[in-house]
């Protein structure tokens, strides 16, 4: 058989090969149903709904920004920013209440998220829009990677 008959016999092995393995590694984008192996992080009940109040905050902080940021209002973006997610709102969400219970890594992910909101608060005070949304995207990075590793019990 010549080389090209081979390679045009192997292609349907080959694509369904890809496929199998597709199939076995992703569920076509929804990581929820992968296996779950995000570390299991304990904390008390009151802790627990105390850290997902916070992160519904979060969320709804994140939105506001962005309605904002369309709207030109920079500077509320960026008070918003500070008050509720910076380096500023570490004392309001109780961060060193549950601090000492997360892994180093979580603790970092949360640490470089409020990072992160401080820039981004500083460059929309500049009106440095492209800055400002580049500080975002490492906000969202850190709600990304936190959320990739750890769940709580
Ligand atoms: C330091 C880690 C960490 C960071 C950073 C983080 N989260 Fe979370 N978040 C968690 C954990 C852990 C849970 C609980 C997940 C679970 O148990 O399945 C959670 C849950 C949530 C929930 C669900 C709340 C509920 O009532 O169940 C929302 C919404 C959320 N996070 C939004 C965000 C947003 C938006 C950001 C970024 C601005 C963010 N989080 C950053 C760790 C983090």
């Amino acid at each position: 058989m010549k080389r090209n008959q081979w390679i045009l016999l192997s292609l349907p092995l080959l694509l369904g090969g890809a496929l199998w393995a597709a199939g076995q590694s992703t569920d076509g984008g929804h990581s929820a149903m992968k296996k779950d192996s995000r570390l299991l992080v304990h904390l008390s009940d009151k802790l627990k709904r105390h850290m997902l109040g916070n992160m519904r905050d979060h969320l709804e902080t994140l939105n506001a920004i962005l309605v904002d940021l369309s709207a030109g209002r920079m500077d509320d973006a960026a008070q918003k920013a500070e008050s509720r997610l910076g380096m500023s709102s570490m004392e309001l969400h109780g961060a060193g209440q549950a601090a000492p219970y997360m892994p180093e890594g979580m603790r970092r992910a949360g640490l470089n998220l409020h990072k992160a909101a401080t820039r981004f608060a500083l460059k929309a005070e500049e009106e440095d829009l492209s800055g400002a949304y580049k500080a975002l995207t490492e906000v969202t990075a850190s709600c990304v990677a936190c959320h990739a590793s750890y769940r709580l019990e």
